[in-house]
């Protein structure tokens, strides 16, 4: 799987651009959304979006001194 192929399409938010604000300190998929506003559109892309995070934390610990603040 490409990371540059697009997940979002409603917003053109690729796989790579998820994966970059889940290193950055996203913590989960409301905190991607938030960042990226993948997945407020349609919602169609939600599963994948939840899937890339699942896959993301599954040999990571959450540390969240990582955090991103959102506004
Ligand atoms: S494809 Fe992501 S919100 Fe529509």
């Amino acid at each position: 799987m490409s990371s540059k192929r697009l997940v979002c399409l409603c917003n053109h938010v690729s796989a790579e651009e998820i994966l970059k604000i889940l290193r950055a300190g996203a913590l989960n998929t409301s905190d991607v959304q938030k960042f990226t506003q993948a997945g407020t559109g349609c919602t169609r892309c939600v599963r994948e979006i939840e899937d890339i995070v699942e896959k993301y934390f599954a040999n990571r610990e959450k540390d969240p001194q990582l955090r991103i603040e959102f506004k």
